[in-house]
């Protein structure tokens, strides 16, 4: 009924990256308003209310708690169940929003600014991990190209944009090798960061002048390191519904590449539309709305969680 977003990227930016405290002091001030304006859209009065449902974690902590105990806060005054929910379980429950939803069983790669996961989905309250990130999350990779190459942050969308203008394969970085269907990034960031500090060395501007072509290099390599697992994990599961996840699934070369993989497999390809991609509130409604229905709500003594997830 309305989905509204509030982005702190331009107050973090100047910083390179997020800073928690400010995180969660810009929470603080954002909560209230945001509410309102999201009753005041959907037409709604609060009392209307059957239950209300916030993101539980995995997250950082000061921010989480902000709208954890805000949450709760309303719940215990409105009389209605509190459902937190699993920040990555909503992110693959994007996809029942809206047609066309997958059939289960699908595989899910959930990729983030924190998280790089594939999951098994068996059914919606069945979401099963089977390969995650042992370092870095792809987004963070995307985050951290584009501050070596003086981009601002959130880098993801700005590396993606440089990329549509550059050449395929002017640049070799490395694959590394992951048992699994797990993933890697670090060994990535070490290659590029040699990189650059050695063709700079060379070439005073080398960054300036072949952003283009360096952004769609290391925007392949980071898409070959997770198609190649979402394959592996496919083929060997026999699972051919597809789905991609989270914020980094708003790259277009990476929606190409499922969209492409998906039609040479005659697999199918679910792909989220942006403004379900990266973090909304439409996502956390839809997946609390599967844990409503199965009786699930959150009691007076839980707490939001850092890490980890409620889905394994
Ligand atoms: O899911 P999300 O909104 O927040 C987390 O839960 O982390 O994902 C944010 C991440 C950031 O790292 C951002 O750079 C990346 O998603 N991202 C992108 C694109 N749009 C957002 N990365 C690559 N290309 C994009 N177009
Ligand atoms: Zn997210």
């Amino acid at each position: 009924m309305s989905n509204i977003v509030s982005s702190q990227a331009a107050d973090h930016s100047k910083y390179g990256g997020v800073i928690p405290e400010l995180a969660s002091r810009l929470h603080q001030q954002s909560i209230v308003p945001i509410v309102e304006l999201a009753l005041e859209k959907a037409g709604i009065q609060m009392n209307t209310l059957t239950a209300i449902a916030c993101t539980r974690g995995p997250g950082l902590m000061g921010a989480l708690l902000v709208g954890y105990n805000f949450a709760k806060g309303l719940s215990l005054a409105l009389s209605i169940p509190l459902i937190g929910v699993d920040h990555i379980q909503a992110h693959i429950l994007a996809h029942f929003i809206e047609e066309p939803k997958p059939d289960f069983p699908f595989l899910c790669l959930v990729v983030s600014g924190g998280h790089t996961s594939l999951y098994h989905c068996v059914s919606p309250l069945e979401l099963n991990v089977i390969g995650t990130t042992l370092d870095d999350a792809a987004g963070e990779a995307f985050d951290k190209t584009a501050k070596m190459l003086g981009l601002d942050y959130p880098g993801g969308p700005l590396v993606d944009q440089w990329a549509s203008k550059g050449t395929r394969a002017k640049y070799a970085f490395p694959i590394p090798s992951v048992p699994g269907y797990n993933f890697s990034f670090s060994g990535l960031k070490t290659a590029i960061l040699y990189f650059l500090q050695e063709n700079v060395l060379k070439e005073k501007d080398f960054r300036e002048n072949n952003m283009a072509d360096i952004c769609l290099s290391v925007q392949d390599t980071i898409i070959k390191i997770v198609l190649q697992k979402l394959e592996k994990a496919a083929l060997e599961l026999g699972i051919t519904n597809i789905a991609l996840a989270g914020g980094v699934s708003a790259n277009s070369g990476l929606r190409l590449a499922v969209q492409e993989l998906c039609e040479n497999r005659n697999w199918k390809a679910f792909i989220p539309d942006f403004q379900y991609c990266t973090d909304n509130a439409a996502m956390i409604a839809c997946a609390a709305a599967f844990n409503f229905r199965q009786g699930r709500a959150d009691r007076l003594n839980d707490a939001p969680y850092s890490r980890g997830n409620q889905t394994n």
